[in-house]
């Protein structure tokens, strides 16, 4: 039910706004059914059906109707669609929705609400909730990872809703990149060790490779020693670069994950493909595209670097058949070391709250013991 309330919040296509000042003082006939459906997903909880319409065309409505939905499973839902969606518009509302979800309205504690309440709004009590430090995280680092204009329309929502972070610098001429970028190197295996996977047949490395339980541990840190991170997402809120590798152990086996990081041009992930750019001035640029406006395109290399064309400037795009994916990027590591990495990436949840496969045991006991207490 509350799905076929989702089309609802959309105005008519041929309707007009208001445009006398102030707006709230004139009859708007067709704001009527748009506002009542986004009361009646609140009212309903249909956090759900709203999530599923962030990527569609009524994202604008499902979006509006989030705003209401103080509720952890908005908050996930929404970090999550910032892990998969490239467009720079949709990421800046999802990010405005969150920021309007810091605060929620305080409860109504017998009187009515103190002596100076809010006349501005949205909230007449604003208090933090149980999901504020992780909205704060999340705005924190997409602030510091935004191209400046994204930058300035976030700290202008943040102003606007009063929200101040720790760890965000006020002024917007000191924000630093929280992440330098150097350019990726492929290793080079050692031609004196047999055991690396550089010296051996893929099918040879595959199998011992898969015969191994790997460590979970050892695998975030080579995550990062291979410059896997310079393309890849591993949790979600990041700002995203190459495919996203939370539920990447959902979508693939462990032989299907041992393929795509060996032979990466074998299968071309989806919305992945590496592209070859010729721009107006002769130049060229090979990359996958990140995300892509109305006047840009975002395209990282295969050395990791991110870059950004101009619309204007791009002659034409051909797709390529190679991935931007470096072959031989873990050449210098054995079998089990690549084990170590795939359990690293079976073991991703997106969140640090929830709890891994192999913790899940210990968080039933512990709450056995809690219920028992
Ligand atoms: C220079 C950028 C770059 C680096 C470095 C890189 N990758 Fe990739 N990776 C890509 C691109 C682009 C794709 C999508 C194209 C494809 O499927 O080959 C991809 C695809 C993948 C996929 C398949 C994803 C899917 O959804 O199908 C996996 C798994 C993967 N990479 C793991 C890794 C691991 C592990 C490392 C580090 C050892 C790594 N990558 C390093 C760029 C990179």
């Amino acid at each position: 039910m509350a799905k076929s309330i989702v089309p609802l919040t959309e105005r008519p296509k041929d309707s007009s706004l208001p445009t006398k000042k102030p707006a709230h003082a004139q009859p708007d006939p067709d704001r009527v059914i748009p506002h009542l459906a986004v009361r009646a997903l609140v009212s309903l909880g249909a956090v759900d059906a709203c999530l599923d319409a962030v990527d569609g065309p009524n994202a604008h409505g499902a979006l509006w109707a989030m705003r209401y939905m103080h509720d952890r499973k908005t908050v996930d839902g929404l970090i999550r669609k910032l892990g998969a969606i490239r467009s720079p518009d949709l990421r800046r509302d999802i990010l405005a929705t969150l920021i309007r979800l810091y605060y929620r309205e305080a409860d109504y504690k017998g009187v009515w609400w103190g002596i100076r309440p809010e006349n501005i709004g949205p909230y007449y009590d604003a208090v933090e909730w149980d999901q504020s430090p992780r909205i704060g995280a999340v705005i924190t680092s997409a602030v510091l990872d935004a191209d400046p204009e994204t930058a300035s329309y976030l700290r202008a929502e943040l102003a606007r809703h009063r929200v101040s972070l720790n760890g965000l610098p006020t002024r917007p001429e000191v924000v630093t990149v929280s992440e330098k970028e150097a350019p990726v190197v492929v290793p080079k295996a050692d031609p004196k060790n047999p055991n690396q996977i550089g010296n051996m047949p893929y099918e040879g490395a595959a199998k011992r490779a898969l015969a191994r339980r790997g460590n979970t541990a050892k695998g975030k840190a080579l995550f990062k020693a291979q410059s896997c991170g310079a393309c890849h997402t591993d949790a979600d809120g990041q700002t995203l670069k190459g495919p996203h590798m939370v539920d990447i152990g959902k979508r693939y086996s462990a032989a299907e994950l041992v393929e795509s990081i060996l032979k990466p041009s074998v299968k071309i992930a989806q919305g992945f493909e590496t592209y070859l750019f010729e721009m107006t001035n002769g130049k060229t640029f090979t990359g996958f595209v990140v995300s892509e406006s109305a006047r840009a395109v975002l395209v990282r290399d295969a050395s990791g670097l991110q870059r950004e064309l101009k619309l204007s400037q791009i002659e034409s795009r051909t797709i390529q058949k190679q991935s931007l994916m470096p072959e031989g990027i873990v050449n210098n590591l054995t079998p089990e070391e690549l084990a170590d990495l795939i359990a690293y990436l079976q073991s991703l949840t997106g969140s640090d709250e929830s709890p891994k496969k192999s913790d899940a045991r210990m968080m039933d006991l512990s709450s056995n013991a809690a219920g028992a207490a």
